[in-house]
């Protein structure tokens, strides 16, 4: 019941029309019994400092932050935790005295998915194809989290140099070594965990993946996508036809959200709670696996 004692949250963006975060926010709310609503807030170009400016006003518990205000939103806020800062972006606003402080859910959110699927990074030689946005965070966050190498894989060799020298720089471990898409044959001959972090094979584009070669394949053990529309990406079917397993994105949307909501209420969300909301999520979703 919305009542007077009511806290709002909400996620702020452009388009925000197709989010799936009222439906994790508003799950875990009425689970825990919290008299709090999470809402979407379309704010048009120009005016993500005044949204901000006015969510503070108006006294709103918390914020999401999605695309394409990311960066762009940390100018207006009062603090900005360490790894936001290290990654550039910004996907979660807590209220303080004063004003919002930044945070980036999103790569702990991958994080605990990973780990939610008993996937490692301490120790492993990774394959990272991408270097843009989603691409850098995952190349700070297995840097950050002990990966031994990680081989960035990205269609413009000289983005990748950029990036893996970034993150290397900023997080003192010479760990990510950029490569060009094409050159995907020099890879080592062992296996690899290997993260999906272009924009290839997102829906509509459904039947493209970055690379086609069998021989790839064959050396991925694991092949987690950033990407959960649709479900099973043509690099996920890759994947698994060449005896590998395969991993949708869907939980580290889950994860980013559970944590942002765990930052604003101050509580701590069970992984079977977690996991009760994540059968919402599907079913909402249409997706069974
Ligand atoms: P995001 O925020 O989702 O990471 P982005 O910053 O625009 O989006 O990055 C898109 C990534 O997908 C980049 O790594 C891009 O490669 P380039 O840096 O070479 O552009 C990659 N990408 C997009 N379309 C691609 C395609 N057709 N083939 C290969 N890589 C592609």
């Amino acid at each position: 019941m919305i009542d007077g004692h009511t806290r709002t949250c909400g996620l702020i963006g452009n388009p925000v029309e197709h989010t799936m975060s009222p439906v994790i926010h508003n799950s875990l709310a009425e689970k825990l019994s919290h008299n709090l609503v999470y809402v979407p807030f379309k704010v048009e170009e120009g005016q993500i400092l005044s949204a901000v400016e006015g969510a503070a006003a108006l006294n709103l518990l918390g914020l999401n932050v999605t695309v394409p205000y990311k960066s762009q939103v940390m100018e207006g806020l009062v603090q900005v935790d360490e790894l936001a800062k290290k990654i550039g972006a910004v996907n979660t606003l807590v209220r303080t005295e004063g004003g919002f402080k930044g945070y980036n859910t999103d790569m702990p959110g991958l994080y605990r998915a990973m780990r939610s699927e008993g996937i490692e990074l301490e120790g492993e030689e990774a394959v990272l194809l991408g270097a843009g946005g989603a691409a850098r965070a995952v190349a700070f966050l297995c840097a950050d989290r002990g990966a031994s190498k990680v081989y960035m894989l990205n269609r413009s060799l000289e983005k990748a140099r950029e990036v893996a020298g970034e993150v290397n720089q900023k997080t003192g471990r010479e760990c990510i070594y950029p490569m060009a898409l094409s050159d995907y044959r020099e890879l080592p001959d062992r296996k690899f965990l290997a993260i999906q972090a272009t924009s290839v094979g997102l829906y509509p584009d459904v039947d493209r993946s970055v690379i086609e070669d069998r021989d790839f394949y064959r050396k991925i053990h694991t092949g987690y996508d950033l990407i959960y529309k649709p479900s099973t990406t043509r690099f996920m079917k890759l994947v698994k036809d060449n005896g590998g397993q395969a991993f949708h994105g869907l939980k580290m949307l889950l994860y980013q959200g559970i944590i942002a909501y765990e930052l604003w209420n101050g509580v701590s969300v069970s992984e079977e709670m977690a996991l009760e909301v994540y059968e919402i999520l599907k079913e909402k979703m249409g997706i069974k696996e």
